[in-house]
């Protein structure tokens, strides 16, 4: 079968695409509004693309009826934001945080979350997270309208006790167990990984 996305609506494109582009990593953002309510959403157009500079991206579209979305909003003004990555323990209240609420009410209040203060950035990241990434914004582009990458630069790594050795810096399989996206609200563990014989490139 081969399909030309161009005779396609943008609910068609993006059915196809979220449901072959699986499983999605989740950035769960965190950030502060002007008048210091905490806000959280999860957002899955994301994903890690280089080492040096240390750079994510997630991809923003427009809220239901139109306007920026809050987390976008408050990245644009402050420039900086936090990305905590989303486990089995945490699936559910991520999931939660994911309704469009009005911007006066915070998502961290509403799933029982507490914001806790970062380090490097005046955003709040997830106390439950089992790991965050400070960021901030390396570069924005408003690839069509209402539709904005960002790019994020992460400044400091922050994990949960246990999650990363701090000798060797590898991530503990029995530590993390981080949960990805599907397409609706079907999400998928980790836990069944393989190993492939053969010797990695330089
Ligand atoms: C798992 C998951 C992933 C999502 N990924 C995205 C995404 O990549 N981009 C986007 O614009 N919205 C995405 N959404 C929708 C936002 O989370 C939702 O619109 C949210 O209400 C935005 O909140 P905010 O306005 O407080 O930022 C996703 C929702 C879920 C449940």
């Amino acid at each position: 079968m081969d399909i030309e996305l161009r005779g396609l609506t943008p609910a068609e494109r993006y059915k196809l695409i979220v449901g072959l582009v699986i499983p999605r990593p989740i950035a769960w953002i965190s950030t502060v509004n002007e008048s210091g309510v905490a806000n959280c959403a999860p957002y899955s157009f994301f994903n890690a693309f280089s080492e040096d500079p240390p750079l994510i991206m997630v991809s923003f579209g427009p809220r239901r009826d139109g306007a920026m979305k809050h987390s976008l909003k408050n990245i644009l003004r402050s420039g900086e934001f936090v990305v905590n990555l989303v486990d089995e323990e945490t699936a559910n209240a991520m999931h939660l945080s994911s309704e469009e609420t009005p911007e006066e009410e915070s998502e961290f209040e509403k799933t029982g979350l507490t914001p806790a203060p970062s380090r490097l950035v005046s955003q709040p990241r997830i106390a439950q997270a089992a790991a965050c990434f400070e960021c901030r914004v390396f570069k924005h582009m408003e690839i069509v309208p209402g539709r904005v990458f960002i790019i994020g630069e992460i400044l400091l790594v922050h994990a949960r006790e246990g999650v990363i050795d701090p000798n060797t810096k590898r991530i503990s399989d029995a530590h993390y167990r981080p949960v990805g996206r599907l397409y609706a609200n079907r999400y998928c563990t980790t836990r069944q990984r393989f190993t492939l014989p053969g010797k990695l490139p330089d």
